[in-house]
C-alpha cells in the first residue's frame, strides 16, 4: 500500500510576520549563509523557494523555505483547501512586539494546524525586549515558550548579525522531526501551485511544491483548467531538471494557461485525457 512507501520527506517551512518585521531580511541571510554558500557564485534566485541544509547534531538536513507566501497567499491557499506549509516561523520585532498582523500570521497557522516556531528579530536593537514579545504572545496569542513551560520554541535571533540563526533552524528541525514529515515518491506526483505568471517568452510559468510522488518532465500535469506536457523543470537557480520529488519546489514550463496560487496539480495519462478534464473545469 502506498503507507509502506512513505519515505521521509523535508520540511516546507513560511515564514509570516508583520509588516517590516525582516521576514525578507532572515530569509535573506539563511540564503546567503547557507544556501549561497553551497552554490558556485551565489546564484540569483529565480524562484521564491529553496533548499537549505541544517546541521543538528552532526547529521545534514534539509530544509525548504518558501519566500512567496505572504500571509494573502497563504490564506488564498488556505481558502482552496490546499496545504502546503508543514510550519510556520513567525517573525516578531524584539522593538515594535506584537501586531495586528502578527496575531493574522498566528491565527492563518492556528487555523490551518500547521506547528508555528517564533523568531525573535533585531535582538541587536536598542529597546529590543525578548521577554515583553513573550508576554505579548502569551497574553494576546495563547502560545507559551518553552522557557516557560509552554510548548513553542521562541528563539531571539538577529537578522542583521546572524545571532541566533543556527538555533532558529535546529529548533524548526525539532519540529519537523516530531512531526515526522513523509510522503511516497514512487507515485505520480500531487502537489500546489505557489505561484505563476505568464512570461512572454517562455510561456505560462507555475512555481509548484511537489507534495506526493515524483513529477518528471514529460508529465501530462492538469492544474485548475490549465494542462499541459512538462517540457522543462527549473530548479531555484534556474538550472533544468529531470525531475523533482516530495517537498521539492520547482518552476514548470508546457502549461496552457496560467494556473492560480493555490491550485493543486496533477498527473493525467495523456493530453487527451487531461484536456477534457480541463475542458470541464473550464468557463
Ligand atoms: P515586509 O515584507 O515589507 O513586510 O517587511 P519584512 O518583514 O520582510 O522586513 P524586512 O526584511 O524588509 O526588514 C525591514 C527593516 O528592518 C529593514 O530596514 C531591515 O534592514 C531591518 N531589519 C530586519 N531585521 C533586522 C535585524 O535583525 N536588526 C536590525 N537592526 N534591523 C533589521
Ligand atoms: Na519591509
Ligand atoms: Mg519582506
Amino acid at each position: 500500500s502506498d503507507l509502506e512507501k512513505l519515505k521521509p520527506r523535508p520540511p516546507v517551512v513560511t515564514i509570516m510576520g508583520h509588516v517590516d518585521h525582516g521576514k525578507t531580511s532572515l530569509l535573506d541571510y539563511i540564503r546567503k549563509e547557507k544556501v549561497a554558500a553551497g552554490e558556485a557564485g551565489g546564484i540569483t534566485q529565480a524562484i521564491g523557494a529553496y533548499r537549505v541544509p541544517v546541521e543538528v547534531e552532526g547529521e545534514t538536513h534539509t530544509c525548504v523555505f518558501l519566500d512567496t507566501p505572504g500571509h494573502e497567499a497563504f490564506s488564498a491557499m488556505r481558502a482552496r483547501g490546499a496545504k502546503v506549509t508543514d510550519i510556520a516561523v513567525i517573525v516578531v520585532a524584539a522593538d515594535d512586539g506584537v501586531r495586528p498582523q502578527t496575531l493574522e500570521a498566528i491565527s492563518h497557522a492556528k487555523a490551518a494546524e500547521v506547528p508555528i516556531v517564533v523568531a525573535i528579530n533585531k535582538v541587536d536593537k536598542d529597546g529590543a525586549s525578548v521577554e515583553k514579545v513573550m508576554q505579548e504572545l502569551s497574553a494576546q496569542a495563547q502560545l507559551y515558550p518553552e522557557e516557560w513551560g509552554g510548548d513553542v520554541a521562541m528563539v531571539p535571533v538577529s537578522a542583521k548579525k546572524g545571532t541566533g540563526v543556527d538555533e532558529l533552524l535546529e529548533a524548526i528541525m525539532l519540529v519537523a522531526e516530531v512531526s515526522e514529515f513523509s510522503a511516497n515518491p514512487d507515485r505520480e506526483a500531487k502537489g500546489t501551485v505557489i505561484e505563476a505568471t505568464l512570461d512572454r517568452k517562455r510561456g505560462p510559468l507555475a512555481t509548484v511544491v511537489v507534495q506526493c510522488g515524483t513529477l518528471r518532465r514529460g508529465d501530462v500535469m492538469l492544474c485548475g483548467d490549465a494542462f499541459g506536457k512538462v517540457r522543462a523543470l527549473l530548479d531555484h537557480t534556474g538550472k533544468s531538471l529531470k525531475e523533482a520529488g516530495p517537498s521539492e519546489a520547482v518552476q514548470v514550463m508546457g502549461l496552457s494557461g496560467v494556473p492560480a496560487a493555490g491550485e493543486v496539480f496533477e498527473i493525467r495519462p495523456d493530453l487527451d485525457d487531461a484536456r477534457s478534464k480541463a475542458e470541464e473545469r473550464g468557463y
